[in-house]
């Protein structure tokens, strides 16, 4: 065994090698948004008159693991893992920014939005435990990212931030796409997720691809190992591909349960955006896609609105179109201002 890598090597030095981390905990904190800005609580009009049973039981169904996914990577992945088994400081910076937003932005969004769905009580918090599919499938994210290898854990990482997430996030942007304009609050906060839960994603790739190469040059990862990789984090991807398959099935059983219909995205276009989040984020990862495809529908309609942000029409409701980096010293007075309205 050779020298360890040196993304791996604990040290106290502040003489930053890896500036992406910077950026990243400078873009966390800078674009950061408290859920209660969002006026989420004027959805609950929506959810009463406006929702399918089958649109409402969904929605319920998805939020039972939204705020386990975050406590999750706050506590554990971000907060714990990640900044032991990638001990720079510039990258326990970036760790300490992720936690934060997902432990002060993210899940008291969820929480929020609990609350409207008059769902938010202890037993609804622990009701994943007692549903045998996510009960499994919590159990194997958690156990992916205590992994041995640090190069599992990013790569597991990269997988839940970047794909899991955005199976959810992709049914509930269908509420305020393609015609449809309900719970636009809550879309709005599904949006500014959307973009930091891709960021992290990023991160986990970089982390990732880092060590790889680092442990690749001082001869500590051989072809033999790589492909010993490739094939762990190819079964988690098909594991991960084929738990969310078996959620958006629950999703959609709730038509049959309650007689009504899922009217804003169809199971096949679920499903085919959660192959192009897979094979996005294999690619990120450095190996080929898993599915032969088109980029599905979604994809492009996902991608389109998250990117139009300041589109005032779509973003109509949204409270997210600030950065918090503003200057007092920067601010000059326009006196043509004072008569624009006049
Ligand atoms: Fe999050
Ligand atoms: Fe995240």
């Amino acid at each position: 065994m050779n020298y360890p890598s040196q993304i791996e090597t604990p040290s106290e030095s502040h003489v930053y090698r890896y500036d992406y981390a910077k950026e990243v905990a400078i873009q966390q904190g800078k674009t950061f948004w408290f859920a209660e800005e969002l006026g989420v609580q004027h959805d609950e009009d929506d959810l009463r008159t406006e929702l399918t049973q089958a649109e409402l039981e969904a929605c319920v169904y998805l939020q039972s693991i939204l705020n386990k996914y975050e406590d999750h990577l706050g506590d554990d992945v971000w907060g714990d893992v990640i900044p032991k088994r990638f001990p720079r400081r510039e990258i326990v910076r970036a760790c300490r920014a992720i936690s934060y937003v997902e432990s002060n932005s993210h899940a008291p969004f969820y929480k929020i939005f609990n609350e409207i769905l008059h769902r938010a009580t202890d037993d609804f918090y622990s009701s994943w435990r007692y549903d045998g599919h996510l009960y499994k499938h919590i159990r194997y994210v958690d156990q992916c990212s205590k992994h041995p290898d640090s190069l599992v854990v990013a790569a597991a990482t990269c997988l839940l931030e970047g794909v899991n997430l955005f199976t959810v996030f992709g049914f509930f942007k269908s509420f305020n796409t393609r015609g449809f304009n309900m719970i636009s609050h809550f879309v709005s906060g599904i949006d500014g997720s959307s973009k930091e839960e891709f960021e992290h994603a990023k991160f986990s790739a970089y982390l990732f691809n880092n060590c790889r190469k680092e442990r690749t040059d001082l001869g500590n990862h051989s072809e033999e190992q790589e492909e010993g990789l490739k094939a762990i984090v190819l079964r988690m991807a098909s594991d991960l591909y084929e738990h969310d398959i078996e959620i958006v099935r629950r999703i959609y059983a709730f038509e049959e349960s309650t007689g009504t219909k899922i009217r804003t995205i169809t199971q096949d276009e679920l499903v085919s955006w959660l192959q192009d989040r897979i094979n996005l984020v294999l690619g990120m990862l450095g190996y080929p896609p898993m599915f032969e495809k088109e980029k599905g529908v979604i994809s492009k309609e996902f991608y389109a609105n998250i990117s139009s942000f300041k589109m005032s029409d779509f973003f109509a409701n949204t409270q997210l179109q600030y950065v918090r980096d503003w200057a007092i010293e920067r601010l000059t007075f326009n006196p043509e201002a004072l008569h624009a309205n006049t």
